[in-house]
């Protein structure tokens, strides 16, 4: 066990923490109208202004937000590292493995949610044989795959064993309860225990300018994922300083983490 003082490589290794911004519900606007604006692909552009390390969108079943238009425009256009969240459907499969974003995290998908509900169980055998097989078609074409997870040792050693190269732990709970601490301290061990076994740590949903420094401080986490608050802000602040607002949060709260980590406890 390594307590106390930590070395440079330490504090190098656990600096970073990147932001990957969801365009999905500038998409909800235009489609609140049918109208062509606003456009998706200019928002993500704008996030890149911002600061943004990537740009996420969930192609859902229905439609109602991105569109197969949208992911390629993005895909051509931005130049950042692209993720598309999708449910375990053979169309859009077969539609992201022409596109080859950098990353694909699997979700579930219920018709007629608002958002996504939860992580995705992989717990039942059948369950892990149709998550590796999307696994397995997206890594052969370079793609890396990752599971949307809530917050259990257990989901991060099936997601190994299944040969998926992340997780995101569900960020959910703790955005309705931010000040419980168990919750976040469970996200914690869930990330350190992800990152030990090797796999890429990101985290995400309902996070927001004012909830999502605790998530960020903890120091496993490699990347975050967030949509709606930005979004949200965007309205009245423009899109490429709420993306920039949240990017230097998020910044902030590592820096903090890190500069405290004389005392912190890494494993
Ligand atoms: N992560 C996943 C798996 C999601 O489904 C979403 C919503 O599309 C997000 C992160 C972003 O959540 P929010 O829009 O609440 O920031």
């Amino acid at each position: 066990m390594k307590t106390g003082t930590q070395s440079k490589n330490d504090k190098e290794k656990y600096i970073e923490i990147r932001l990957s911004v969801n365009v999905d519900h500038v998409a909800s606007v235009r489609e609140a109208r049918k109208e062509k604006e606003p456009d998706p692909v200019h928002a993500a552009v704008l996030a890149k202004i911002g600061g943004a390390d990537g740009i996420t969108v969930h192609l859902r079943k229905d439609r109602r937000h991105i569109k197969e238009r949208d992911v390629k425009m993005i895909k051509e256009v931005v130049d950042l590292p692209l993720t598309v969240e999708m449910g375990l459907f053979e169309d859009i499969l077969d539609f992201v493995l022409e596109v080859k974003p950098e990353k694909v995290t699997l979700v579930p998908e219920r018709q007629g949610e608002v958002t996504t509900e939860g992580g995705i169980d992989l717990k039942p055998e059948n369950a892990q044989k149709e998550v590796e097989k999307f696994a397995k078609a997206l890594q052969e074409k370079g793609i890396k795959v990752g599971a949307f997870i809530d917050a259990d040792e257990k989901f991060t050693e099936i997601a190994k064993e299944i040969g998926l190269d992340f997780v995101e732990i569900n960020t959910t709970q703790y955005a309705k309860n931010p000040h419980n601490f168990n919750i976040v301290r469970k996200i914690e061990e869930v990330a350190k225990y992800a990152s030990e076994k090797g796999l890429e740590v990101m985290a995400g949903h309902a996070l927001s300018v004012t909830n999502v420094s605790k998530i960020a401080q903890i120091i496993y986490i490699e990347e975050l994922s967030i949509g709606f608050s930005i979004v949200a802000r965007a309205v009245f602040i423009g899109f490429e300083q709420a993306v920039r607002e949240m990017k230097d949060e998020i910044t902030k709260a590592r820096l903090l983490a890190i500069s405290s980590m004389g005392n912190f406890k890494i494993s």
